[in-house]
């Protein structure tokens, strides 16, 4: 299990436990996650599900060609930790996430 923690737009924050294979954006519809719509359904199309990486503890892949566009050409000021949520993973090696929403 994977321990994901989502920072909302207020500052609150959401923590759950997550299964492998599952993506945040996903686990973020799921359980309410303020600023999280997902517009898309996961198919790194709209930028939705906009978040910002805080913290890895363990290993977290790196985004994808087609990820980095769509954030280039949806997000008008990317941050160097911003990405998909619908893009990021859980995996074996995946032991805790943290994350921000940031604006869509
Ligand atoms: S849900 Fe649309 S890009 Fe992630």
């Amino acid at each position: 299990m994977t321990q994901v923690t989502f920072t909302q737009t207020d500052g609150t924050q959401i923590t759950v436990e997550a299964n492998n294979n599952e993506h945040l954006m996903k686990l973020a519809l799921e359980n309410g996650v303020e600023g999280i719509t997902g517009a898309c359904g996961g198919s790194c199309m709209c930028a939705t599900c906009h978040v910002s990486v805080d913290h890895v503890s363990g290993n977290l892949a790196g985004p994808g060609e087609m990820e980095e566009e769509i954030l280039d050409m949806e997000i008008d000021n990317p941050l160097a930790t911003s990405r998909l949520c619908c893009q990021i993973f859980v995996a074996n090696d995946l032991n805790a996430i943290k994350v921000t929403v940031q604006e869509g």
